[in-house]
């Protein structure tokens, strides 16, 4: 737990000064970059980013490589985090324990952050330059194809088009493994790409997110309805409030918290048997129980 607690901490330090460093020095236009770095960094739990890098060292890769990364992938989740807040969206005030960036900065100009902060991810990745041409290629391909319509943007479309219609269970799982499931497993794909991983781990690992991005999703809503605005840094309630299906309105709160249990479960058995995958299991138990 200590070596887990540790871990965590120094990827995410050297996470948090990469992310320092995307758009230091740039000469000021307007509101854009203030606002892009208000969101970017405000904190979070760089859960993400985390994965990108423990998933190359799990595959044995350099983890420095893999950095560009694992910054696009959280650039990109705190764009869909500024877009989801907005009025036309969850229409929320509060995120990473900070006013919305809309709030702040006004809608237009969060319209633009989350833009800016999307678009430049991909030139991230392009100037990855300790990655070959056809790892910077896999990876621009792979979270193409996980933000846009056939993944995040795709769960977020069928999210409001949800509103105040009850959905199916099958329904709701199709919109989280979009929503929340298809960045997640970006992120761990990432890693492998970064590491050169063989197939036989990285569909270990892809088994490993998917059950590990369902968990979090829904132990997100549980949390929305069991926790505290102070200790989750966002407004509880907000599901009910826009009348959104959860997995707990579907299923109560125990049957949920049991679920979540049972897929880090299944989620830490996907690694069984690959050397090193002890700090990536124990992940999976600790968002299992996480209360933010
Ligand atoms: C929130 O993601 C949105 C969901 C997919 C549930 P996180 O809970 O990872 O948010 P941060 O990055 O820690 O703020
Ligand atoms: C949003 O899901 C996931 C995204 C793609 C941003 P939620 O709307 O449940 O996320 P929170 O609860 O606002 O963080
Ligand atoms: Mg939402
Ligand atoms: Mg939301
Ligand atoms: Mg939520």
């Amino acid at each position: 737990m200590k070596a887990l607690k540790e871990r965590l901490a120094s990827d995410a330090t050297v996470i948090e000064a990469s992310l320092r460093q995307i758009f230091a020095g740039l000469p000021p236009r307007g509101d854009i970059y203030p606002a892009m770095e208000y969101s970017l960094l405000a904190g979070g739990k760089r859960l993400r980013p985390i994965l990108t890098l423990e998933c190359c060292r799990l595959c044995g890769g350099d983890v420095e490589a893999a950095l560009p990364l694992a910054c696009a992938v959280e650039m990109v989740h705190t764009y869909s985090l500024i877009h989801d807040d907005l009025p036309a969206m969850d229409n929320d005030d509060l995120r990473r324990g900070k006013p919305t960036n809309h709030k702040v900065f006004g809608e237009t100009t969060a319209i633009l952050a989350g833009d800016g902060l999307l678009t430049a991810a991909f030139g991230v990745i392009a100037g990855a330059f300790a990655l070959s041409e056809s790892q910077r290629l896999a990876a621009i391909q792979a979270l193409s194809a996980a933000a846009g319509p056939r993944g995040m943007v795709g769960g977020q479309m069928l999210d409001m088009d949800g509103e105040d219609r009850a959905l199916s269970r099958s329904e709701l799982e199709e919109l989280q493994s979009l929503k929340t499931g298809a960045l997640i497993g970006c992120a761990t794909h990432l890693g492998c790409i970064a590491a050169g991983a063989d197939e036989k781990t990285r569909q270990a690992v892809e088994g490993y997110a998917q059950r590990l991005g369902l968990a979090f999703q829904v132990r997100d809503d549980i949390l929305d309805v069991t926790s505290t605005t102070e200790e989750l840094g966002k407004p509880i309630g907000s599901d009910a409030e826009q009348g959104k299906t959860t997995f707990v309105t579907l299923l109560g709160l125990e049957e949920c918290q049991r679920w979540v249990e049972k897929l880090s479960c299944e989620a830490c058995a996907c690694l069984e048997g690959l050397a090193g995958a002890e700090l990536l299991q124990e992940l999976a138990q600790t968002l299992a129980s996480r209360e933010n």
